[in-house]
């Protein structure tokens, strides 16, 4: 991949970033996508922050080759430490575990006044990232699921306002887990990926059920036998 042609899951991203928007991307790596907005003039500058060595060196490599040092400022650090408040209109966050990805939300609370948008792309766990936004006054405004390579990516986007608005007329629960705009649009990816979760949680039911029991299994079973509900009601 380079930052001519994005991935597909990457690419998805880019398409929430407001146009014109000053941008913060965290956990940049290579620095793809700072890059790929920045050419194709889609925001004006960019901040892409990386806290590990090696990741940040590619993105340093990256951003000069593509002699993009005057609009893109590659920064070390953890998390929203790189940015200071109001530097940035809009933050993503791609490519990493929706836990991850609530930590430094919470960490950074402080560097988020002046931001309107998050655009999050948890891999796993993106209950996580929803129940974050939700204690935090952010509202979900879309959501996409996507796969690639036989993996399957969900992307969050988000604006300050009212959390629970998205959540209406379902079970909060289930809206956290599945995805409350995922939820309604049940598309074939989403099927597809509850089906599989589905399937892997019987599987592990099965095993719990042959196992000996004691009150560490039982909890257990209840636990995956609730889920496994809720899969078979989303699937519906
Ligand atoms: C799998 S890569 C994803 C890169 C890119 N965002 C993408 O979606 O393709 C995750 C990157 O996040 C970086 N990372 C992990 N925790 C971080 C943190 N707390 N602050 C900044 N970067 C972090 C890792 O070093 C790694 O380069």
């Amino acid at each position: 991949m380079n930052a001519e042609k994005l991935s597909d899951r990457l690419n998805a991203v880019a398409n929430y970033i407001p146009k014109g928007a000053r941008l913060a991307d965290i956990g940049s790596d290579h620095a793809y996508l700072p890059c790929y907005v920045v050419k194709k003039g889609a925001v004006p500058m960019a901040v892409a922050g990386e806290v590990a060595n090696g990741p940040y060196q590619s993105a340093l490599e990256q951003v000069q080759e593509e002699n993009l040092t005057q609009q893109i400022i590659v920064r070390k650090g953890d998390g929203l430490e790189v940015i200071e408040p109001g530097e940035v209109d809009c933050i993503t966050i791609a490519g990493m575990g929706g836990t991850l990805i609530s930590s430094i939300l919470e960490k950074g609370k402080s560097k988020l006044q002046g931001v309107s948008r998050l655009v999050l792309q948890p891999n796993v766990g993106s209950f996580a990232v929803r129940r974050w936004l939700i204690e935090n006054g952010w509202e979900l405004a879309a959501e996409e699921i996507l796969k690639e390579d036989g993996k399957v990516y969900e992307i969050l986007v988000a604006e300050k306002g009212e959390p629970l608005i998205p959540y209406q007329h379902i079970n909060l629960e289930n809206g956290i887990l599945f995805g409350p705009f995922l939820l309604k649009e049940k598309t074939a990816v989403f099927k597809e990926k509850w089906n599989a979760e589905k399937n892997n949680w019987q599987r592990i039911l099965l095993q719990l059920q042959e196992a000996a029991q004691n009150e560490d299994t039982v909890s257990k079973r209840q636990e995956l036998e609730r889920k496994i509900k809720m899969a078979e009601e989303a699937l519906r």
